[in-house]
């Protein structure tokens, strides 16, 4: 494929063409960075979530599930520190109107001199071939040694004006960068200014009984008000983890890159509760646990890396992001925050209700400390999404779009085709879908030429074709295609479901945790 924005717009225009993600209200214009998932999408994301539940949930025999309110008491998020800290920096463009995050523009100005180190590698990689050290070259080449220097040299200087809540440094950085609106082009800027990120609403009916509520900008404080709740009536013994799936929303300055950043998002989050100053050891642990998650669905370890924060969230005494190569390259697909005893302490000041647990080990009551894991459902599915979509040159000179979804979260597992719309091959083919549909979602096919719905199938991410021929009548076997390999394969009937088991059964995949 070209490049990486062309690579881009075919993901989302390939998402929207196969009914996996569709722009809400799309019929009033839209609406601005919120998205509907269609009829494929809502079963990969269902999948996806459910890989997840498992892995967390029932393989680890200390860790239960719950499914708090969208809605908390607006205490909540006093204690929780987002009324006061949960800000991003922005900027306004006076000439366009526009509104950016001030450390976005920065990062994007990074990104495009990481762009020409990625150029210079390309370069002399194809000059020195096979001889080439991409790690001798990056360290001793004076032109990328140069860039690196720099770009380094910015996102410390943001990183530490950000941390300083020092706003005018970030705006002098903007100035000094020379960095113009994308839109305008004008270097016209206003002050960088704090811009709370949480949604209000109301409960009530009367204007003077009503409340001011926020929409829960993450799942997380769920988790931490009914930690003594799950603690008590499950009988838990810490170390043990709460999780949680759900919506979170989050009014964004920069709301683009499709799902990537949208206003109204799901999170899969789990809080790990434990004894204070066991923290590091937790935090390695979560983090090895957690790629080796990511791991399991055979995405190429090159497309994951790991990143420190330099920039603590205010709840943090360590954080890294898991960072995955996207189309826009390596961003933020996971979070792991060590967040010490801030919550917990938290709610109970602001609650006057003991939050603590009562260590038999150690005989004594303490405020557990937490390490969380937190992962954007909607960013999984593009991560997934957008490294599953391929255009294959084939041999006969034709291109082959196909979506090599992992095979256990693709929305439908086999199609049924029957090779021909007569001579009883649909009837034999509708029995087999009867037969299969208990344990799989099957699609059944019979209009166009086989060929042709081989390939709607790929696009589609179907892993397994099963095809219904005038063979079948007599002996009682079809033929399996393989969406990625396309080798085909003449079984028995009643071999099928096994086969398709195989390859796509949750078991067998999170055993390769
Ligand atoms: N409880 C911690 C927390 O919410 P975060 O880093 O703000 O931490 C965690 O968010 C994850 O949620 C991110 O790594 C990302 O995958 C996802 N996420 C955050 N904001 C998002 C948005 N606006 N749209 C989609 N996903 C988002």
């Amino acid at each position: 494929m070209a490049n990486h924005e062309e690579v881009f717009k075919k993901v989302i225009s390939h998402a929207k063409e196969y009914g996996y993600i569709f722009q809400s209200s799309e019929i009033y214009d839209g609406l601005s960075a919120v998205y509907d998932y269609g009829q494929n999408g809502a079963e990969l994301k269902k999948n996806i979530r459910e890989y997840w539940w498992q892995a967390m949930v029932q393989l680890n025999d200390n860790i239960v599930g719950i499914d708090a309110a969208i809605f908390m008491h607006p205490t909540t998020w006093k204690a929780s520190g987002h009324v006061d800290a949960f800000n991003d920096p922005m900027i306004d463009n006076k000439d366009s109107k526009k509104r950016y995050r001030a450390d976005v523009l920065v990062e994007d100005y990074v990104a495009k001199i990481e762009a020409k180190i990625d150029k210079e590698v390309t370069k002399a990689a194809k000059r020195f071939g096979d001889a080439f050290d991409k790690a001798q070259f990056v360290s001793t080449n004076p032109r990328v040694v140069g860039y690196q220097e720099k770009a380094d040299g910015i996102l410390k200087r943001l990183g530490k004006s950000l941390e300083n809540e020092d706003l005018a440094d970030v705006k002098a950085l903007i100035e000094e960068l020379e960095i113009a609106c994308p839109l305008s082009g004008s270097k016209n800027w206003t002050d960088v200014k704090q811009f709370n990120l949480m949604f209000g609403t109301k409960l009530g009916s009367t204007a003077e009984s009503a409340m001011d509520l926020y929409l829960r900008p993450e799942t997380a404080q769920g988790i931490f008000v009914n930690f003594l709740n799950v603690q008590k009536t499950g009988r838990m013994k810490i170390p043990f983890g709460i999780a949680q799936t759900g919506k979170a929303f989050r009014n964004e300055i920069v709301a683009r890159q499709f799902i990537f950043r949208m206003r109204e998002f799901e999170q899969m989050e789990m809080q790990y509760f434990i004894k204070p100053g066991s923290q590091k050891e937790w935090y390695e642990t979560w983090k090895e646990k957690r790629m080796k998650w990511h791991l399991s669905l055979g995405m190429g370890p090159e497309n994951y890396r790991f990143h420190d924060h330099e920039k603590l969230a205010h709840y943090a005494d360590a954080a890294c992001d898991i960072e995955f190569k996207f189309p826009f390259g390596f961003k933020e697909l996971e979070g792991i925050h060590s967040r010490t005893d801030f919550d917990l302490g938290n709610h109970e000041e602001y609650s006057g209700k003991k939050l603590q647990y009562f260590d038999p080990e150690e005989n004594k009551s303490y405020v557990p400390y937490v390490l969380e894991t937190s992962i954007g459902l909607d960013r999984m599915f593009l991560a997934i999404f957008s490294n599953a979509l391929q255009e294959e040159q084939l041999e006969n000179n034709t291109t082959r779009t196909v979506l090599k979804l992992p095979a256990v979260l693709a929305p439908t597992k086999a199609a049924v085709l029957p090779l021909l719309k007569r001579d009883g091959l649909p009837e034999v083919a509708q029995k087999l879908v009867d037969d299969l549909k208990w344990d799989f979602n099957i699609a059944y096919d019979e209009k166009d030429a086989v060929g042709r719905r081989y390939r709607r199938q790929d696009a589609v991410g179907t892993p397994i074709c099963v095809t219904v021929d005038h063979q079948t009548l007599e002996d009682q076997t079809v033929t399996i295609r393989h969406r990625d390999t396309m080798e085909q394969q003449r079984v028995k009937m009643d071999e099928v479901k096994d086969i398709i088991a195989k390859e796509v059964e949750m078991k067998e995949w999170l055993k390769r945790i």
